[in-house]
């Protein structure tokens, strides 16, 4: 049986910036841009910059199975596309009556780039809420390649 859960505080956002109920509309909004014809399981991800900025994305499958594209790294790399180097908060809405935690993958990525709240919830509202030290324990991490240990 898991111990006792930690329950993450919610982030200080910036005047304007969404929490994170409105970050969670914002990814339930982005699911329906889903474009999965194979699985039929829509993800949508919102994500949250330090200065209070929105990214949003949905996961996007190809024919060719494992090009398709996680909705959480569609969404974090539009930021960092936009120029964004570190994310806080990501929201994720998927499809099922239990939240889907962020596969593997995303999990990495959310450490490249600082994330450090990830609010995952289902369609009809049910949440959880977690640190991604909780979800990644021992990360690899970015300052391993840059000299910097
Ligand atoms: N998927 C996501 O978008 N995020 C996750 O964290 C797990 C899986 C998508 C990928 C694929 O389009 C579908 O869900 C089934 O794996």
């Amino acid at each position: 049986m898991p111990g006792r859960v930690r329950r993450p505080k919610s982030a200080p956002t910036r005047k304007g910036a969404p929490g994170d109920a409105g970050l969670v509309a914002m990814a339930a909004a982005a699911r329906e841009q889903a474009y999965a014809p194979y699985s039929r399981f829509r993800v949508g991800a919102a994500v949250r910059t330090p200065d209070g900025r929105v990214y949003t994305g949905a996961n996007i499958e190809n024919a060719s199975y494992p090009l398709s594209h996680c909705a959480e790294r569609v969404a974090i790399h539009k930021a960092v596309f936009e120029g964004h180097r570190r994310i806080d908060t990501v929201a994720v809405v998927a499809d099922g009556r239990t939240p889907a935690m962020p596969c593997g993958a995303c999990r990495q990525v959310m450490a490249e780039f600082g994330v450090r709240r990830i609010v995952v919830a289902t369609p009809a509202g049910r949440l959880r809420v977690r640190t991604l030290r909780q979800l990644l324990a021992e990360p690899f991490l970015p300052e391993r390649l840059l000299g910097k240990r």
